[in-house]
């Protein structure tokens, strides 16, 4: 096996994107267009993986992070001209250069793998991933001789009507030898529709010089789509959704309606798990065994231990133990940690909190800054009273505390083990263990009063 090479091209703007934001870093499934590529690329064997940067640079520099080194292209004059900007890196050295495209974000590395393979096979100059494509429009046609040798690459934009026909596209994914790539490269112009070096020229010229060049057709079209507009995004997003989906099913993940299941490319869900419709698991959320999650969840950046039910909530940034039950319409806030078995209910917000094993907020409850022991039963409509307009305080409550309904605790304020607060509280100092804190005026019934006050109608 020869020395390999890949070179991702990552330097244009996107203009068809219509964004604010770089088009390769334009996301798809929650992971940005460019690191599908590099984490394809880098499951690969390759000795040096470059990424072109241009548009953005900084931006696409700091996505790429150290899996791969990143060359500036300060002027995108188009894709041969991208190529050359490696030419100090690689001209010159033997071995085998892949290029490929930072907007096909699809790609695998198993495809990339078959294409190297063929083509140094064949003992080619160059092999071009090609697939054939109902709608080819937008993308350059293979023109074959008539014999059906590959002869050059048309782009869109330069094609006759009778090529315009032709369904046969470029991928935008080469194999090339790497001394013949960069010995052409120079040689490309720009006299064309869009006044660009055409990366694809390399071929047609490669093809002039009596060089051995092949197309190498592939059956998996869908991973080669090119991402150049917001409808090609929600294709790629589509496809990509239904790829991490069927991955997570084939591990033994249940989900009811896999087109309705939105899973990061990140995320990781144990075994027996089942995910109900409307689900949306972002970023690195990992979720342990034998959950039930949904219908209508969100979850960002979570880790959920096993045996877990959530139900119709949103959770961010947080941690939560195993057999822990959350929802109906629960709201879990960054840094809070729910641990085993607790039980966060139905409009229970929760907000840089710690709840302890087997404690409960059942209903219309607010957790802010507090720290829950084990065992603690919050009563419906308890708050947790943090922030004085200023400042936030926090509120400790011990092991086995009991806080009744409707209690305000102005924090900071600490409930000791095992106290009882009562219903209707507002608690403003600490309750030492094991007392009873009632805040409350005592209540005065006047005997036929409400007859006075005459309210009622007259039926
Ligand atoms: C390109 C191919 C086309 C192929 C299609 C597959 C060329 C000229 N055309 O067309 O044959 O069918 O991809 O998807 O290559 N880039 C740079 N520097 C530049 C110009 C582009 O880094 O100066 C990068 C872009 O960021 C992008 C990639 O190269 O990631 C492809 O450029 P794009 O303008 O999208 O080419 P297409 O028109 O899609
Ligand atoms: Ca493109």
């Amino acid at each position: 096996m020869s020395t390999r090479y890949a070179v991702i091209l990552a330097a244009g703007k996107g203009t068809r994107m219509k964004s604010k934001l770089y088009k390769v870093l334009h996301q798809v499934c929650g992971k940005p267009m460019i690191r599908h590529v590099v984490d394809e690329i880098g499951q690969a064997r390759f000795s040096k993986v470059f990424v072109i940067v241009g548009h953005g640079a900084e931006d696409v520099r700091s996505c790429v992070r150290n899996d791969a080194d990143c060359i500036l292209q300060k002027e995108q004059l188009g894709t041969a001209h991208a190529v050359l900007q490696a030419s100090e890196q690689l001209g010159g050295l033997d071995g085998t250069t892949i290029v490929l495209y930072g907007d096909t974000p699809l790609i695998t590395h198993e495809t990339v793998e078959k294409l190297i393979d063929f083509q140094e096979k064949e003992h080619a100059a160059a092999a071009v991933l090609t697939a054939r494509l109902e709608d080819p429009a937008g993308y350059g046609r293979i023109i074959r001789s008539a014999t059906g040798s590959l002869e050059k690459i048309v782009e869109d934009k330069d094609a006759t009507d009778e090529e315009k026909k032709v369904k046969e596209i470029n991928t935008g994914i080469y194999s090339f030898n790497n001394r013949l790539l960069f010995k052409l490269l120079s040689k490309v112009g720009n006299n064309n529709a869009q006044g660009e070096y055409y990366l694809p020229d390399v071929i047609g010229l490669l093809v002039k010089a009596s060089e051995k060049v092949l197309a190498y057709p592939t059956e998996r079209f869908e991973e080669t789509v090119g991402v150049n507009d917001r409808v090609q995004l929600a294709a790629a997003e589509k496809y990509m959704r239904m790829r991490i989906n069927r991955k997570h099913m084939e591990q033994g993940v249940t989900l009811i309606d896999p087109e309705t299941t939105y899973l990061s490319a990140e995320c990781s869900i144990g075994g027996d798990t089942i995910i109900y419709p409307g689900t949306v698991i972002k970023g690195d959320t990992n979720i342990g065994s034998g959950c039930v999650i949904g219908p209508h969840t969100e979850i960002t950046n979570c880790t959920i231990g096993s045996d877990t039910q959530i139900d119709q909530s949103v959770l961010e940034d947080s941690w939560i133990g195993d057999d822990v039950q959350i929802g109906p319409f629960a709201h879990i806030r960054p840094l809070s940690r729910i641990h085993n078995q607790a039980k966060i209910g139905n409009f229970v917000e929760v907000k840089k909190s710690e709840v302890g094993e087997r404690s409960k907020a059942s209903h219309l409850t607010y957790l802010g800054d507090a720290t829950l022991g084990a065992d603690v039963n919050m009563g419906c409509g308890t708050i947790t009273v943090n922030y004085d307009g200023k400042n936030k305080f926090a509120t400790i409550i011990g092991d086995g505390a009991f806080i009744g309904c409707n209690a305000n605790l102005v924090a900071p304020v600490t409930i000791g083990t095992g106290a009882f607060v009562a219903a209707g509280s507002t608690i403003t100092e600490s309750v030492n263990a094991d007392a009873l804190a009632i805040a409350r005026s005592r209540q005065t019934n006047k005997e036929n009063y409400a007859l006075k006050l005459n309210y009622r109608t007259n039926n």
